[in-house]
């Protein structure tokens, strides 16, 4: 049976995570990759794991994975799921664990989904894609966070080592049974 990834995102970023990772499971095991924001019509009885990886904008995940979450959390809890979160926050090594990541933290507080792998990923800043308000925002956020205020910079903080590791460590553990 195959491995269901689901992406939500804004810019790219958790998608080019997801792919890496899809990339290695289907050494193993075929896989299904889907955005999550235009996905609908989900059978999850024809799956044997799930992952669900998601970026935050503006303090919040996309609302379709916390109607995922409330939809599928019972068939998600019977079956091997993990879930792993993608922001700038964690560009900050000690803010790079579902327990040190406030967003992260907070989601799995909340959601009656309790995901059996859960991993914090960093995000990537690319100031010259964004719109002149999120430009700003962003360069506002950087400059109270102590990050990067140059806004002709495009910067990926995602530690690629980081999520090979993952993704190894999904297939060992998630796909056994
Ligand atoms: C408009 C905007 C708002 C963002 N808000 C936050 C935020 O509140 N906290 C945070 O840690 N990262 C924030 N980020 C960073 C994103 O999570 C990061 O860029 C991530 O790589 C985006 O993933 P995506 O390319 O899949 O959309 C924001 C990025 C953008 C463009």
């Amino acid at each position: 049976m195959t491995v269901l990834l689901l992406y939500s995102g804004h810019d790219g970023q958790t998608k080019s995570i997801m792919s890496v990772i899809a990339k290695e499971i289907s050494t193993h095991t075929p896989c299904e990759m889907f955005d999550l924001n235009a996905f609908h019509n989900i059978k999850l009885n024809n799956y044997r794991a799930v992952l669900i990886g998601a970026a935050i904008r503006y303090g919040h995940f996309n609302k379709k994975l916390y109607q995922f979450a409330d939809s599928h959390f019972q068939q998600l809890n019977m079956m091997p799921s993990a879930f792993f979160s993608v922001t700038l926050t964690a560009r900050k090594p000690e803010k790079r664990t579902p327990e040190t990541n406030l967003y992260t933290r907070k989601f799995l507080t909340k959601t009656k989904w309790k995901p059996q792998l859960c991993e914090v990923f960093a995000g990537a800043l690319h100031y010259p894609r964004y719109t002149f308000f999120d430009k700003y925002m962003i360069k506002l956020i950087m400059k109270i966070t102590g990050g990067e205020t140059d806004t002709s910079k495009d910067i990926e903080y995602t530690d690629w080592q980081q999520v090979t590791r993952f993704a190894h460590h999904f297939t060992k553990n998630m796909l056994k049974q």
